[in-house]
């Protein structure tokens, strides 16, 4: 089967497939607590896509051109037996990557489990290893060890490389992110910074909360030479540096800077089965509804294959036409990043 390209020709080569909209942390700037407190509502569960329903789905996008999956959530580890959802997925032909995006409090437990079920690999958020900035960040009063554990499981279950996402936020954790180079640098972890993105409609974001990619690298690069490496595959999402020592690499990802838009060959699945070909978008195209009547492969590959066809998303590209003088987000309609998964 030939790529499928959206209009701008970008093909259709990576799903992100959210399995619950849950998460055991509170990031202020995904799912703040005073609003995701005890009572609020995710979804019930004959909302969520089956482990069924999810492969048959995934399958349908192999078929179209997908050759890599990404796990997320919510925090993905929350879903029950997902190991068998793992095992199903790796034993689908033509998929060439299985890794998942993870918050890491749960992972030291599950790590040899994932990786037996056929995960490559794993990617762990972390914005800080202080204590206090931790705390502060994932909004629970639990520290960053547990996570650093499961870090150190996931490189002994060899679900290798491991990578480590630095959500930065000017004020929050722009102190710490050369003692967390200092801290990674040498164990073939790979840390990558992420530049605060206006994702979702809850985070509060404006322009001066983004600490740029660039001011990033000065500040690693003062204390640790750095120098740029290839990208290692068309539309790598960080930009990769390694570091001239020759203890490993680092990555920075420049959605606001330097958007990528034009490289973009990623489609989502939500956790209740929606399509979504931007982490800007404002909607999805439901799969479920068909799927839960009876539709038939073909037709099922018809309509993803329609909406990637039809696809024209450049949000980051766009992102100053929808941001004021004072660098706010202007207000429009968004799926909240907990529901996609990032
Ligand atoms: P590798 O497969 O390991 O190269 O990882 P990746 O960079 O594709 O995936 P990851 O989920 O770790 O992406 C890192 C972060 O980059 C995400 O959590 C998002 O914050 C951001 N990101 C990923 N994809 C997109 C995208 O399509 N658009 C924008 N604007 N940001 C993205
Ligand atoms: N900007 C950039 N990255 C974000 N993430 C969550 N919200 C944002 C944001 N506003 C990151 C998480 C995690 C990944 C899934 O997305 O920290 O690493
Ligand atoms: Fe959970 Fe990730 Fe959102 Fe934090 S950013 S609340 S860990 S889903
Ligand atoms: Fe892709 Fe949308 Fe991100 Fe651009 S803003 S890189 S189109 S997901």
């Amino acid at each position: 089967m030939p790529p499928l390209p959206d209009t701008r020709g970008r093909p259709l080569s990576d799903l992100r497939i959210s399995v619950t909209d849950r998460c055991n942390f509170r990031c202020p700037y995904c799912m703040p607590a005073a609003i995701y407190g005890e009572q609020y509502a995710f979804l019930p569960k004959p909302e969520l896509l089956t482990f069924e329903e999810i492969e048959r789905l995934a399958r349908l996008f192999i078929e179209l051109g997908v050759r890599k999956i990404r796990i997320t959530g919510g925090e993905p580890l929350l879903r029950a037996e997902l190991p068998k959802l793992i095992e199903g997925l790796a034993a689908i032909e033509g998929l060439e990557d299985l890794t998942l995006t993870t918050n890491g409090a749960l992972l030291a437990g599950r790590a040899q489990a994932l990786k037996d079920a056929g995960l490559r690999r794993v990617t762990v958020s972390l914005d800080s290893h202080d204590e206090a900035v931790f705390r502060r960040m994932s909004g629970r009063e639990i520290g960053p060890r547990r996570v650093l554990e499961g870090i150190e499981a996931a490189d002994k279950a060899g679900l290798r490389p491991v990578k480590v996402n630095c959500v930065v936020q000017r004020g929050a954790n722009e102190d710490d992110l050369v003692a967390l180079a200092r801290f990674f640098k040498g164990t073939g972890h790979v840390l990558r910074f992420i530049e605060f993105m206006d994702v979702g409609t809850l985070n509060d974001w404006n322009l001066a909360k983004v600490v740029t990619a660039s001011e990033i690298l000065e500040r690693i690069a003062a204390e640790f030479p750095l120098e740029p490496d290839p990208p290692r595959y068309r539309g790598e999402v960080a930009r990769r540096y390694r570091y001239r020592d020759g203890s490993g690499e680092i990555g920075v990802i420049t959605s606001v800077s330097a958007p990528f838009c034009g490289d973009c060959t990623r489609a989502r699945l939500t956790t209740d089965g929606k399509l979504v070909t931007c982490l800007f978008a404002a909607r999805g195209t439901d799969l479920r509804g068909p799927l839960r009547v009876g539709a038939s492969n073909d037709a099922l590959r018809a309509r993803i294959a329609a909406v990637w066809r039809a696809r024209t998303d450049r949000y980051s590209e766009e992102r100053s036409a929808h941001t004021d003088l004072s660098g706010r987000t202007l207000p429009r309609a968004r799926i909240e990043m907990y529901q996609i998964g990032g």
